[in-house]
């Protein structure tokens, strides 16, 4: 058993993972362990899709598919991040990005070797089990800070269980897709994905060591 700091302190996004499957009573006792995190007037927004095998295979080939032959077609729901990025938000993206790019060996405008590496997020980088979180998109932005609880608690609990993550923004662009595939019914809309199982520990993605700025960047002690 890990203790928590552990637990937080060797969770990374992990972008290979091995075959070896997940049992699914693994997966739902990581789940219903998350379903603890706290929510505004425990609305508990939060609803998961989860895929293995043949539904796994199948949602990431149709998505696999557009992403070749039409992703401008493909666009988020609505924006992800900022609208016009600034420093040092900014900085920070293109620092992480790099970083791993330059670990890949991907070099500036090698577009290719780029949406290669990019399209592994629609295999979930190879893991067993790929998780679709959707929310009702009239939900306020209460509810996403509560799903935000949930999700960290599923990278958390999953480490207790040896297992690896890696949540993903980049399964928005094919909404229209996945909610095709899952069968959605409005207002439920696809919030993110997550890829979960094994690291594979020899693959180069998974060598990338991410900084954090200092606290005193980010913390005011008022005495
Ligand atoms: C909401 C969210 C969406 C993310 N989307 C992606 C994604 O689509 N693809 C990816 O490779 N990593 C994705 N990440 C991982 C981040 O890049 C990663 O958390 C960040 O660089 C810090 O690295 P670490 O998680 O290894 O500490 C996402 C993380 C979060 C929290």
């Amino acid at each position: 058993m890990l203790n928590v700091d552990d637990a937080i302190l060797s969770r990374r996004s992990v972008r290979a993972f091995r075959p070896d499957p997940v049992s699914q009573e693994t997966v739902a006792h990581i789940l219903e362990v998350s379903s603890r995190a706290p929510s505004g007037t425990n609305t508990q927004p939060w609803k998961v899709h989860v895929l293995t095998g043949n539904s796994l295979k199948r949602v990431s080939e149709s998505v696999l598919t557009a992403f070749r032959e039409e992703p401008a077609t493909h666009t988020n729901d609505r924006p992800h991040y900022m609208e016009k990025w600034r420093d040092p938000y900014l900085a920070r993206r293109r620092k992480v990005g790099w970083d791993l790019y330059n670990l890949m060996g991907i070099k500036r405008g090698e577009r290719e070797k780029t949406q290669q590496f990019h399209s592994e997020n629609y295999r979930f980088f190879g893991a067993p089990v790929g998780l679709l979180f959707t929310i009702d998109r009239d939900m306020g932005w209460m509810s996403w800070l509560d799903y935000g609880m949930f999700i960290q608690n599923i990278c958390i609990a999953a480490r207790g269980q040896g297992l690896h993550t890696c949540p993903q923004a980049s399964w928005g662009q094919y909404h229209k897709i996945l909610e095709k595939e899952l069968e959605l019914v409005e207002p439920e809309m696809v919030h993110v994905g997550m890829s979960l199982g094994y690291e594979d520990t020899s693959a180069l993605p998974n060598k990338l060591e991410t900084v954090r700025e200092p606290i005193s960047a980010f913390a005011v002690f008022h005495t």
